[in-house]
């Protein structure tokens, strides 16, 4: 077994938001809303990059930024969600442990633009809230500016068929758009869900 297949079955054992959409071995625990496979080579690219520091746009119960810092144990982490999903009431117990700052509301709007100028810069920031096309390009704009010299921005669900619209935006960058360049995608075998990784 490779190191990645080890990585995978642990995030395995952590637990999945939902069997149907996300895949897993069971539902519940960090309640993660990734693809075990996915995200097991998401950490294995971030540990050959060194990345330090951590801001998860929509994090709902926090399960991904709980198995993202569990391998990768970040010196700064901030989580942004706005709280509306049923799951983000899970997210004070699943990231108990877990350093981290939280900024609730509208990850758009001024005052959370106030709350990361701030904290910035981040080698990562992931991008998994608003899946429309003006929210997810906004997002980009929005916090370019806060990545670090070498970071990076992950972007979930660039092949996943409900959401086209991140699919575009995916499709856009890789047509030379948006001053971002591809660094990377990471696409499971079934083709679903997918997260692209793009740089300044
Ligand atoms: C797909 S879930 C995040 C899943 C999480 N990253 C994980 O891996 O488990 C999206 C989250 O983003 C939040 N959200 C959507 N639009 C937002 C916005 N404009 N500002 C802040 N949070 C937002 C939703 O309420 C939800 O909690």
């Amino acid at each position: 077994m490779t190191w990645i297949e080890e990585v995978k079955d642990d995030i395995l054992s952590m637990g999945s938001d939902n069997l149907a959409r996300f895949g897993g071995s069971f539902a519940g625990g960090i309640h993660l809303q990734k693809d075990p496979m996915e995200y097991a080579r998401l950490i294995d690219f971030l540990i050959k990059r060194k990345s330090k520091s951590y801001l998860e746009i929509g994090s709902a119960a926090g399960g991904g930024c709980y198995a993202l810092n569990k391998y990768l144990k970040f010196n700064k982490i901030v989580v942004m969600d706005d709280n509306k999903h049923s799951k983000s009431h899970l997210r004070s117990e699943i990231l108990k442990d877990v350093k981290h700052e939280e900024f609730i509301g509208d990850a758009h709007s001024k005052e959370a633009m106030k709350f990361i100028e701030s904290r910035a810069p981040f080698d990562v920031i992931l991008i998994d809230a608003d899946q429309t096309y003006k929210g997810t390009l906004t997002f980009l704009i929005q916090y370019k500016k806060f990545l670090s010299e070498n970071g990076i921005f992950v972007l979930h669900n660039i092949t996943e068929s409900s959401c086209s619209q991140v699919i575009k935006v995916d499709k856009e960058i890789e047509g030379g758009a948006h001053e971002l360049k591809i660094v990377d995608r990471i696409i499971s075998t079934n083709g679903r869900l997918g997260l692209g990784i793009y740089s300044r």
